[in-house]
């Protein structure tokens, strides 16, 4: 006799209303964070080939485009500079003048209430395109550190509420805490990249921000993919160095980790959407292989669930247009 089954998960799907009161998971435009590539000059958008959508910006055109992220009900930005020179140590990062300082301040003065968070690193401002000083080959950390807490400086004067390193050199954030606390920047918040995987899914933002390494990979400081109890020793240390908000990245092949890091930790998290896994996405949709919206609200809706509570993406804008309609 075939068994008729007296429990049936089915009973709480029969229709959308029901379907709604026990949803466990909600994706709001305010989960997310828009990253921005700021470029100097006037009047630049230029469009960058394998991430359909995404934009080189000049401040002008940043402040324009920060007016329809609040529009959206968007919280928060990333900023990433593409700078006018290059060296060795990276030099252009900490300029005030730069690109990202310029935003930082134009962005506040027209709209104060978004969030700005800006990248610390220094591969998009090094001749050899890594994220540290390099000296016969190798990527110093210690010597790495200062120039990063010049950086976060230069950005909390230019009125950054988040300072986020993804250098992946350690001991940054409490060389960091201790820079801005120092310049009286108590206030200003560490989103620190702690668990960051040398994953080969951030191809389309190097040549975004043109910070391939010229030399070697950057295995020796990001995060072997195998590791996910590594993973934990790394957000444990930056929380103890007094990161505010922790990040995984990427978001999609390590959904596992942002759930551990959720089941460990009671620190904000957040999770990056990386370029690799937007390219992936827009290649698709653009085939007509697979519904964008769908996919993409799914993709997101997954990240939440695993755990984070903010989730940093290209599809930003997208996704609050999607959810608003
Ligand atoms: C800079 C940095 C990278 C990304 C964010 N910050 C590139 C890298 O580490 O090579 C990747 C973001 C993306 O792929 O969307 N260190």
């Amino acid at each position: 006799m075939i068994p008729i089954p007296d429990k049936r998960p089915r009973r709480l799907r029969v229709n959308e209303t029901i379907r709604s009161m026990v949803r466990e998971t909600q994706l709001r435009p305010e989960d997310l964070i828009n990253p921005l590539f700021v470029v100097n000059g006037k009047d630049v958008v230029e469009p960058i080939n394998s991430m359909p959508g995404v934009n080189r910006l000049s401040v002008d055109k940043v402040v324009e485009e920060a007016g329809n992220i609040v529009q959206l009900g968007i919280p928060a930005v990333l900023l990433f500079g593409i700078p006018d020179y290059k060296d060795a140590r990276g030099s252009a990062a900490a300029d005030d003048n730069e690109a990202v300082q310029r935003a930082c301040r134009a962005i506040k003065d027209s709209y104060p209430e978004l969030v700005v968070i800006t990248d610390i690193c220094l591969c998009e401002y090094t001749d050899h395109g890594h994220c540290g000083l390099v000296d016969e080959g190798k990527i110093l950390n210690d010597e790495t550190l200062d120039l990063l807490a010049e950086v976060a400086l230069s950005h909390a004067r230019s009125g950054a509420d988040l300072v986020a390193p993804s250098d992946m050199m350690d001991g940054r954030v409490a060389v960091i805490r201790s820079a801005l606390d120092g310049d009286r920047f108590t206030d200003t918040a560490i989103m620190s990249y702690a668990a960051k995987f040398a994953s080969a899914f951030y191809g389309p933002f190097r040549d975004a921000a043109g910070s391939t390494p010229q030399f070697g990979c950057r295995r020796s400081y990001q995060m072997d993919p195998a590791n996910g109890q590594e993973a934990l020793r790394e957000v444990a240390l930056d929380i103890d160095e007094a990161a505010d908000i922790v990040i995984i990245k990427p978001a999609l092949s390590y959904l596992d980790v942002t759930r551990m890091v959720r089941d460990n930790f009671n620190i904000p998290i957040a999770t990056y959407n990386v370029s690799g896994e937007y390219a992936m996405f827009k290649a698709a949709a653009a085939q007509g292989w697979l519904e964008e919206e769908k996919v993409v609200l799914e993709a997101l809706l997954s990240m939440k669930r695993a755990g984070a509570d903010m989730i940093i993406t290209y599809h930003a804008r997208d996704a609050a247009r999607w959810l608003q309609s």
